[in-house]
């Protein structure tokens, strides 16, 4: 479809969360309202509505305080693509990222990749999607590390906002020390775990293992494909691999983040 020919790109506000949800939801995506709601207020979120109003695509860009920003929310309802929708709102955020000086990066699915080496963007590392259930019990809540700080240091930008979201929901549980945290969040489907942030590989799993000791349920853990070990401990522990991603940035083969300190990212919408 043409630029011309296409539905037009509008920005989303608080009104489109349901709309958001709805194309998240058909794809069977981990996101509930909240993080729609963090895009659309700490971000640029765009859609393009079908005639009769309803949402069918979707991409949003986030300005992290650093030298990138990242796009996530790459959604288009099954009977518009490949028409050229994605492209175009994908422009339309590099576009705004670029105008503040941040490099675009984002977190590709398999169809992801298609569309964005055709518009530059280069893969830096890949990771796998962890799924399994737990059984563990809320345990009394200890001190809450310095999360921004240590978040900040692994990911080679602050996401102050983003983390202090995160740990104002009901259900969040971040847990560590100076050294390194990890961190517990609800989804539509499962827990999302992540960042996980620290020194070592035995650090991080046992910072996970004290993680899981908390919640009860199915979870979702996005681990770099270099950390084996933690692969092999969650293996044991009956995860499966659901899916992988690859990390990309526009023209840019070297990470922003420090691969030595990011044991698992905080979702692949989020970077
Ligand atoms: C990935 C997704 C956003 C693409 O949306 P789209 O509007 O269909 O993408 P476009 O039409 O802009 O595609 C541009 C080009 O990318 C390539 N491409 C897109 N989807 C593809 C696919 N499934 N297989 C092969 N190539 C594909 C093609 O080269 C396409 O151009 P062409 O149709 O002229 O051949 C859409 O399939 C989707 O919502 N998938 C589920 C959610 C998801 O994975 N989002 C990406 C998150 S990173």
């Amino acid at each position: 479809m043409a630029a011309s020919s296409a539905p037009a790109i509008r920005p989303l506000t608080a009104r489109d969360v349901d709309g958001g949800m709805a194309l998240s939801s058909e794809a069977d995506w981990n996101q509930v309202p909240d993080d729609w709601r963090h895009f659309i207020s700490c971000g640029k979120a765009f859609g393009m509505q079908a005639p009769d109003g309803r949402l069918i695509a979707s991409a949003a860009a986030l300005p992290y305080d650093g030298p990138y920003g990242f796009i996530g929310m790459v959604l288009v309802t099954r009977q518009w693509r490949r028409q050229g929708l994605a492209t175009l709102l994908i422009d339309r955020c590099v576009e705004e990222l670029q105008c503040i000086g941040r490099t675009p990066v984002l977190d590709a699915t398999a169809d992801g990749v298609k569309v964005y080496r055709r518009q530059g963007f280069v893969g830096q590392f890949d990771f796998d999607r962890w799924q399994g259930h737990i059984d563990g019990a809320a345990q009394p809540a200890a001190p809450t590390p310095p999360v921004s700080d240590l978040d900040a240091a692994a990911n080679g930008a602050r996401r102050d906002r983003l983390m202090q979201d995160f740990l104002g929901r009901r259900d969040t549980i971040a847990l560590g020390d100076a050294a390194g945290f990890a961190m517990i969040r609800a989804g539509r489907r499962a827990f999302q775990a992540g960042p996980v942030v620290t020194g070592d590989e035995s650090a991080a799993i046992g910072l996970v293992a004290r993680l899981f000791a908390q919640v009860s349920g199915l979870v979702y853990i996005d681990v770099p494909t270099a950390w084996r070990g933690l692969g092999d401990w969650l293996r044991a522990r009956g995860f499966d691999i659901q899916r992988s991603f690859t990390r990309m940035a526009l023209g840019r083969a070297e990470p922003f983040c420090r691969r030595d300190r990011l044991f698992a990212v905080a979702g692949p919408e989020f970077g």
